[in-house]
């Protein structure tokens, strides 16, 4: 059984602890968008373990991992990764494959979404600064991009190297006054970058096609958040990428037909990392009460996430577009200990009653969020391992949600630790 895992809301609803779970009865665990902006965390045997690019089934004995052709991957955070790992008693590299079609993220991109950002002052879109848009928009670009495989001809990478970096030169002095890069440095460290990863690379749309077809069991793993996504998300506060379900066949090569269960990864309420409209943001101490329970602070970047109401408008939105199939929901015993807790399930936008989510940002701004109000729970719910073990308010909230958007939730998260899950 193939599997997709995706996020529900504009990113960290927890997918790294659903993959790592569901990975359990998977063979291959894969990445198919985004790059080190991603942050999934896992939590086994109250160890830690944040990772950016690594699929989230790497903690898992035997199971194979792929980085596939729409990753963009940023070979020094790769490698820190893989050793990072390593120092914990875990060895990914002989079961590790990585596109060698994924584009590469190189120093150029970093600086380009750092000093972009900087620039844009008060319209920045509070990127992740690991240099994601820029390598993308060269991969779109096609003259100035770097593939994984480059890494195989050093003679040959080192003459695309300066072409580059000569252009790349001009642009960011130009632009915004940096100082040169040399590309000789670049070279060095790609240098590296090849002894350690040129054997990862590998055909990896040919590799999950032969896998497929000898009945092992795939999982997809999506980064970031469907309300993210280039395409289908609050544009221009997306990512650069489509972070959606829909990227999925274009980022492995698989087609979405060979996927037979969707899985949709929301939070028992929302959150947002960086700008862009969000209706049910609770700028009070609600929102407060919610951040430090959650420890709702970057797993990339470390920023404070702005904190609201589930928006089932939203979520709906994400269910619909990315044909969800059942609901895992993390984090509800993070609204422990409110009285009253709101669900937004429409918008009032003018005159309008609106319940289709407007991803064009001029409607979504001024849209005013229409909650229901239920009942909250005092009870200590991070010990409950079945649905009839959560108090009956916490029951109701569930269910309340499940009616909205229409598939069940068969997953409930209750704490971060890989065990505090209720399966239903
Ligand atoms: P991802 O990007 O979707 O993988 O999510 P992140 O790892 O960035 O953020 C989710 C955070 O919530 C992490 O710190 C997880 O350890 C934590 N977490 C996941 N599920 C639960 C849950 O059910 N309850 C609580 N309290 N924390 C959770
Ligand atoms: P995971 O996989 C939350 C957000 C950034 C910013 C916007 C663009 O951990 O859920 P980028 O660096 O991609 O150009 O930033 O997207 N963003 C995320 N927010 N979780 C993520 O990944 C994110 N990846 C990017 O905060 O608003
Ligand atoms: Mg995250």
């Amino acid at each position: 059984m193939n599997r997709c895992v995706v996020g529900l809301q504009w990113g960290d609803e927890g997918k790294g602890k659903v993959v790592d779970i569901l990975a359990g009865d998977s063979d291959i665990v894969v990445r198919y968008s985004g790059g080190a902006n991603a942050g999934h965390t896992v939590v086994i045997d109250k160890v830690r373990f944040a990772l950016h690019l690594l699929p989230s089934g790497a903690l898992r004995d035997g199971i194979t991992c792929v980085i596939a052709n729409a990753v963009v991957v940023d070979p020094e955070v790769l490698i820190s990764e893989i050793d990072g790992l390593a120092n914990k008693g875990i060895d990914v590299t002989g079961r590790l494959l990585v596109s060698e079609n994924a584009h590469m993220v190189m120093d150029y991109h970093r600086l380009e979404d750092r000093l972009r950002e900087e620039a844009l002052g008060q319209h920045k879109i509070g990127t992740t600064a690991r240099g994601i848009g820029p390598c993308y928009a060269d991969k779109a670009g096609r003259t100035y991009a770097l593939r994984m495989s480059d890494l195989r001809d050093l003679d040959n990478l080192s003459d695309k190297l300066r072409f580059i970096v000569q252009f790349k030169n001009k642009v960011l002095s130009a632009a915004y006054g940096a100082e040169p890069l040399d590309p000789d440095a670049i070279l060095q460290k790609c240098r590296y970058y090849s002894q350690r990863l040129v054997g990862l690379l590998a055909d990896t749309t040919e590799f999950l096609h032969r896998s497929i077809a000898a009945g092992k069991s795939v999982l997809f793993e999506g980064a970031q958040g469907s309300l993210l996504d280039l395409d289908h998300g609050t544009f221009p506060f997306v990512t650069s990428s489509n972070c959606s379900l829909l990227g999925m066949p274009a980022g492995s090569g698989v087609p979405a037909k060979l996927v037979d269960l969707n899985i949709g990864v929301c939070k028992a309420y929302t959150t947002r990392v960086g700008a862009g409209p969000f209706p049910t943001e609770l700028a009070d101490d609600i929102g407060e009460y919610i951040r430090q329970r959650g420890h709702e602070y970057g797993t990339t970047t470390g920023r404070p996430r702005r904190c609201g109401w589930f928006d089932a408008v939203a979520a709906l939105y994400s269910v619909t577009i990315n044909g969800i199939d059942q609901v895992a929901m993390m984090h509800l015993d993070t609204l422990t200990g409110l009285d009253q807790i709101k669900v937004c399930q429409a918008y009032k936008i003018g005159p309008e009653i609106v319940k289709f989510f407007p991803s064009n940002i001029d409607r979504l701004r001024s849209a005013e969020p229409l909650y229901q109000t239920l009942p909250g729970w005092h009870e200590d719910i991070t010990k409950a391992r079945n649905f009839e073990q959560l108090p009956d308010n916490a029951q109701r909230y569930v269910e309340y949600i499940e009616g909205l958007l229409g598939r069940p939730i068969r997953m409930i998260g209750v704490g971060p630790s890989r065990e505090q899950v209720i399966l239903r």
